[in-house]
Formats: C-alpha cells, sequence, structure tokens
C-alpha cells in the first residue's frame, strides 16, 4: 500500500488555522457544558447536549443517520471516523449501538477535547480516539464494516491515499459516506492558494477524478448526492447567526479570534454561494478482495 512522509507544511497551516479558534472553542464548550450541567441538576450528559458545537459539518446528525442506515448488525459493527473533530458523529454512532468507533483526529487540543466529552457520556470504552495523521496511520486492514469521512478528507494534500487507505481498512462488502469538496472547475492560481494556505483545503479534485479514484481503490460509488445548494444556505446561516451573535460571541472569544471566525465563515459561505467549490454526498461499498 502507497506509504507517505507527514506534509509538514500543510499539518502546520492545518493546525494553526483549527489552533486558530481552539482556546474560543474550548471556552465555549466548557461554558456549554456548565449552562448544561445547571440545567439538569446533576452533570450526567447526553451526546445530543454537545450537539450545537460537536457536529462539524452541515445538517447536524443527518448525515451521520444517512451512515448508519447503510450499516447491518450495527451492534457488532466496527467502524473508522476518519477526521473526527470533536467526535460528536463517532459518539452518535456508539450511542445508536455500534460496538466499536475508532476515531482519527490529528489535531492534539480537539483530540483530547473528544477523548474528554467521551469520558462524560461514558462512551469512551467504545469510542478510541488516535491522535494522529490519518494518512499516516497505522490501522488494521480489511477490520471495519464502515468508514465515515465527513469534510476531512479536503483538508489532506494526498486525497489518492487517503481514499487508497480507506479501502484498505474496510472489510470486502464494507461500506463509506464522505462528504466532501470538489471543483467544478480548475481553481486560479489565487484560488487555490486561498483554499490551500487560508483554509487549510489543498489539492481539490473534479468530481469525475475524485469517482475514478475511488474506483481505482477498490471502492464502488453507490450514489452521489451534490449538497451546494443545501451546504450554501447553511453557511450562510451560520454566518447571519454568528453576525447577529457578534457581541455576545466576545464574552467568550477575543477581538482577534472572532474576526478569525468570521473571516472563516464569510469564505466558506461565498466559495459554495459562488460555486467555487461545490459539496458532495458520496457512498459506496468496497469491492477489491470480493473474487
Ligand atoms: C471540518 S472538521 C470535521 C470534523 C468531523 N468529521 C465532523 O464532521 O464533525 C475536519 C477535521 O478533520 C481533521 N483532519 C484534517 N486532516 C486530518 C488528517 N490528516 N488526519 C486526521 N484528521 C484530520 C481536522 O483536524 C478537523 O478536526
Amino acid at each position: 500500500m502507497p506509504q507517505r512522509q507527514s506534509d509538514e507544511s500543510q499539518l502546520e497551516i492545518l493546525s494553526k488555522m483549527y489552533g486558530r479558534y481552539h482556546l474560543g472553542l474550548e471556552r465555549g464548550v466548557t461554558l456549554a457544558l456548565s449552562k448544561a450541567s445547571y440545567r439538569k441538576d446533576c452533570a450526567s450528559f447526553l451526546t445530543s447536549d454537545f450537539h450545537d458545537f460537536d457536529q462539524e459539518h452541515f445538517g447536524g446528525t443527518e448525515p451521520v443517520d444517512v451512515f448508519l442506515t447503510c450499516l447491518e448488525q450495527l451492534h457488532s459493527c466496527q467502524v473508522l471516523d476518519v477526521g473526527s473533530g470533536l467526535g460528536g458523529a463517532a459518539r452518535h454512532i456508539a450511542q445508536a449501538g455500534c460496538m466499536r468507533v475508532t476515531a482519527v483526529e490529528v489535531h492534539p487540543d480537539r483530540a483530547r477535547l473528544a477523548i474528554m466529552l467521551n469520558k462524560l457520556v461514558a462512551l469512551d470504552k467504545r469510542v478510541e480516539v488516535l491522535p494522529c495523521d490519518f494518512l499516516t496511520a497505522d490501522l488494521d486492514e480489511n477490520s471495519y464494516d464502515g468508514v465515515l469521512a465527513i469534510l476531512s478528507i479536503l483538508h489532506m494534500p494526498e486525497k489518492q491515499i487517503a481514499l487508497k487507505k480507506i479501502s484498505n481498512s474496510l472489510k470486502p462488502s464494507g461500506r463509506f459516506l464522505i462528504e466532501d469538496f470538489v471543483c467544478p472547475r480548475p481553481l486560479t492560481e489565487e484560488e487555490s492558494s486561498f483554499m490551500r494556505e487560508e483554509i487549510s483545503c489543498p489539492n481539490l479534485m473534479s468530481l469525475d477524478s475524485y469517482l475514478h479514484t475511488l474506483n481505482s481503490a477498490g471502492l464502488r460509488v453507490d450514489s452521489v448526492e451534490q449538497r451546494t445548494v443545501v451546504w450554501a444556505e447553511a453557511s450562510r446561516g451560520r454566518l447571519k447567526t454568528f453576525r447577529d451573535n457578534r457581541l455576545r460571541y466576545l464574552n467568550d472569544f477575543s477581538h482577534a479570534e472572532v474576526e478569525d471566525i468570521n473571516r472563516l465563515f464569510t469564505a466558506s459561505a461565498n466559495m459554495l454561494t459562488d460555486r467555487i467549490v461545490e459539496g458532495y454526498r458520496i457512498i459506496g461499498t468496497k469491492t477489491a478482495g470480493i473474487s
């Protein structure tokens, strides 16, 4: 299988990008937890208590619920969550009854927060967080019944390697659900540099190349769903809510952090609305290794 050295410069960009919001995020999470525990009289949390901040993609738990419908005999399933962020999807899957979820997250502070949240809902025995780069992670092959990768491959410079690793980690007939950005046309130098440097989305592919790469990796595509309009609307809504609550954000975040979040939310609303990138949900099955 292809191996790679980790791309330090892209990891640094990623780490800086997520690092910029991390302290604020951590303060926001602590505040949300203190409100939830106050509301409940006792500090026993439900996974849904975290949904306002732990589903770091569009549509809340909806894409995760769609992924769950792809899995059979959930109680004996092992699932891999690639680029798991704060672990919201992984916990939702475990809560639904999945036997074991392995959550791979490269940003150490995000992995740490995920581990803390897992413990608060007593799912730490069934959701294992691996704080490492998925592209170089040492994962068991032919082992997972399902792989989920929501808005994470877009950050990885070598998408071919990421997709091949997904294929290798799946059992034959294992299912996957990927949500990702693709480019409807070649990006200008300025656009690609913005995508790479500002939001850490290097080397985005066209949909055709993406589907071809999946096939070459031994992954059959069962459905492809264009999500751009839904994501664009959601990201404009997120931007509006953020701007309407800007003053309240200043209670939890520094002025510079608020400006950074504003830039990130504005950029993602614009690039989806202007179709510089498009969003897709791709569901499929591993065929390699099936004779
Ligand atoms: C937009 S967030 C999505 C998080 C999660 N999948 C969700 O939907 O809630 C993307 C996550 O992918 C992680 N990530 C990016 N590149 C990665 C890599 N090479 N290995 C592991 N995680 C990675 C980021 O650190 C970030 O937490």
